[in-house]
């Protein structure tokens, strides 16, 4: 069986790591071999859950070298895939083109709505509040040069509740949609890579 070896990029708390740490430990991801946890932040507690899972982990803090650095250390662990969860740096264009159909992102809600520059972390959910929607969910999509832009690979909705806070949405989205569908869909993404591989 053929994997591709998968970087995941962090920046806080990992909720998106535990499930595609889970679903791999319940052999759930066979096509994926999580080979190294990346955070922006030394402080990130996503950082704790690679080191209690055995997981090798590299802290790479922000700066004029952060994307050199990063690259080595996906050269230097043979990295096929990357999963950006909850990771908060915006990465160049030249990094993108140089990782082209290489980088996935789970974003929190259905895009192209409430998608892009500026919605981040808790902004996706306060945008669907404030309009009304009756229906979100989460998007995972490969990364391009334009925000939130790349092609979508799969989506999941999720009911807004008439008393929901942000807050309470999030929680939803993370546990109804995002801890659903981003194991599944970057195993599959890792099994068409290593196929692509085995091509040549
Ligand atoms: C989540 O809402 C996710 O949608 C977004 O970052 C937030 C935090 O993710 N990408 P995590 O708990 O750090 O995985």
């Amino acid at each position: 069986m053929i994997s591709s070896r998968l970087a995941v990029l962090v920046s806080g708390g990992g909720t998106n790591l535990q499930a595609i740490i889970d679903a791999s430990r319940a052999g759930k991801m066979p096509d994926t071999t999580i080979a190294v946890v990346i955070s922006d932040r030394e402080n990130a507690y996503a950082l704790e859950r690679a080191r209690l899972n055995g997981i090798p982990t590299v802290c790479i803090s922000r700066g004029a070298e952060f994307e050199n650095q990063l690259i080595a250390a996906l050269e230097s662990f043979d990295i096929r895939v990357v999963a950006l969860a909850g990771f908060m740096s915006i990465l160049s264009e030249a990094f993108v083109r140089k990782y082209a159909d290489r980088i996935l992102n789970i974003h929190p809600s259905l895009l192209p709505a409430f998608g892009g520059k500026g919605f981040y972390g808790l902004k996706p959910h306060e945008a669907a509040l404030n309009r009304g929607v009756k229906i979100t969910g989460a998007t995972v999509h490969v990364v391009n040069e334009i925000p939130d832009g790349g092609r979508i690979l799969r989506q999941k909705a999720v009911r807004v509740c008439a008393n929901d806070t942000p807050e309470t949405l999030q929680k939803r989205v993370m546990e109804k949609a995002e801890w659903v569908i981003y194991p599944k869909e970057i195993n599959k993404f890792c099994k068409y890579k290593a196929k692509e591989s085995a091509k040549g």
